[in-house]
């Protein structure tokens, strides 16, 4: 049975009044906690995805250090690439890199549409066993990136600030590319509908490069696939859409019917607000990097967001139908007393409007 004994995430996004606003952190499970860095050193970073006892623990370790209101699974994006017959490799201290990347429609037509019980079958077990081992503590939510940042490591072999390749891929071989979109969109479909099925309560979408693309663009290469992605999972699973720095299409993502859209710190809280209707959470929204600011500043910068959001609410919004989050994920160099002290200052944070 699934009884919530913090189900304060949980109620946001469905709408409803909660007494304190919740708060987690993107990339929560890693490199900032000295935990986390010990099992780095024994095990590569995939056998620590594929190992369940070991993605459940790290998975647990911020709920239990640093008291966020959620658990997010330990794994990566890249996973969909490599279920569909692809090498993945992460490089220390450089990122991702695939080696092979996709170039052509006979790249494209070497790729398999995977049995995701087969292929990640493990990320399943991982959720089951995380489950299982928080016991209701608090919800625990699964993700995958969204189809066009997935094209992005594809076709671009590796990160990059522009992924310029990527597009050049779009815009020379558009039939190509959407064929690819649709392979990721079907594969991502049946993969969050087998994490919802094994214990994730609530599931992210990580456009991290939505960003980069023109409004005309976002909607052809990027919104257009998420929103089959939302529209086969949201009667399903609570759904929770990040774009990163495509604040412009808030609108249409907010129509897709997901519950919950994660913003950054390059737009204020009330004109999300405003783009995205009164109908959906909104999550976010602190600057990672000033976690790197000294405690009181971040404290004081922490309640100036909470304000923004608070102000922002609309009529019907739940609390203010807000989590809060950061921007985008927590850098690995911040010391984990400042992520703690983002965490605290949420949970002790009280609205007291201007007379
Ligand atoms: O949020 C969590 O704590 C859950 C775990 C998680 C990881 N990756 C673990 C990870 C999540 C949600 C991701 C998502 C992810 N992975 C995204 C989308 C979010 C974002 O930050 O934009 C992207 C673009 C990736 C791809 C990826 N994986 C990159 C670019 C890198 C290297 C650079 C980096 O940020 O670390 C990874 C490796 C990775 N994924 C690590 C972790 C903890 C670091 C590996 C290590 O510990 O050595």
């Amino acid at each position: 049975m699934n009884t919530l004994k913090n189900d304060l995430l949980v109620r946001t996004l469905k709408g409803e009044r909660t007494e304190r606003t919740p708060v987690w952190m993107m990339r929560q499970a890693g490199r900032y906690l000295p935990d986390y860095r010990v099992l780095r050193e024994r095990y590569s970073f995939f056998e620590r995805c594929r190992n369940p006892e070991l993605a459940t623990e790290i998975t647990i370790q911020p709920v239990e250090q640093v008291g966020v209101d959620a658990a997010i699974i330990f794994s990566d994006i890249l996973v969909v690439p490599q279920a569909m017959g692809m090498e993945v490799q992460l490089v220390e201290s450089k990122g991702p890199l695939l080696p092979d990347p996709i170039q052509t429609a006979a790249d494209v037509d070497r790729l398999i549409l995977p049995d995701v019980d087969d292929e990640l079958g493990y990320v399943f077990d991982a959720l089951r066993l995380t489950k299982r081992t928080l016991a209701g503590r608090v919800p625990l939510i699964g993700f995958a990136g969204s189809p066009w940042t997935l094209l992005c490591y594809m076709v671009q072999g590796k990160g990059s600030k522009t992924f310029d390749e990527a597009k050049a891929f779009c815009y020379t071989q558009p039939e190509t590319a959407h064929r690819l979109l649709q392979m990721i969109t079907d594969t991502t479909i049946a993969y969050l509908r087998g994490q919802a099925a094994a214990g994730a309560d609530v599931v992210q979408i990580f456009d991290s490069w939505g960003g980069l693309l023109s409004p005309d663009d976002f909607e052809n290469l990027s919104l257009r696939y998420i929103r089959q992605i939302v529209a086969a999972l949201k009667d399903e699973v609570l759904t929770i859409i990040f774009a990163k720095g495509a604040w412009h299409s808030l609108e249409g993502m907010a129509a897709t019917g997901a519950h919950g859209l994660g913003i950054d710190w390059c737009i204020r809280p009330a004109m999300a607000r405003k783009l995205a209707g009164p109908r959906v959470a909104l999550q976010g929204n602190f600057d990672p990097a000033r976690l790197l600011s000294p405690i009181p500043v971040i404290e004081r910068e922490v309640r100036a967001m909470m304000d923004a959001f608070a102000e922002s609410a609309g009529p019907g919004t739940g609390a203010a139908g807000h989590i809060a989050n950061l921007g985008h994920g927590i850098l690995p160099n911040v010391p984990v007393e400042h992520a703690m002290a983002f965490v605290e200052t949420v949970k002790n944070y009280q609205y007291e409007p201007a007379r």
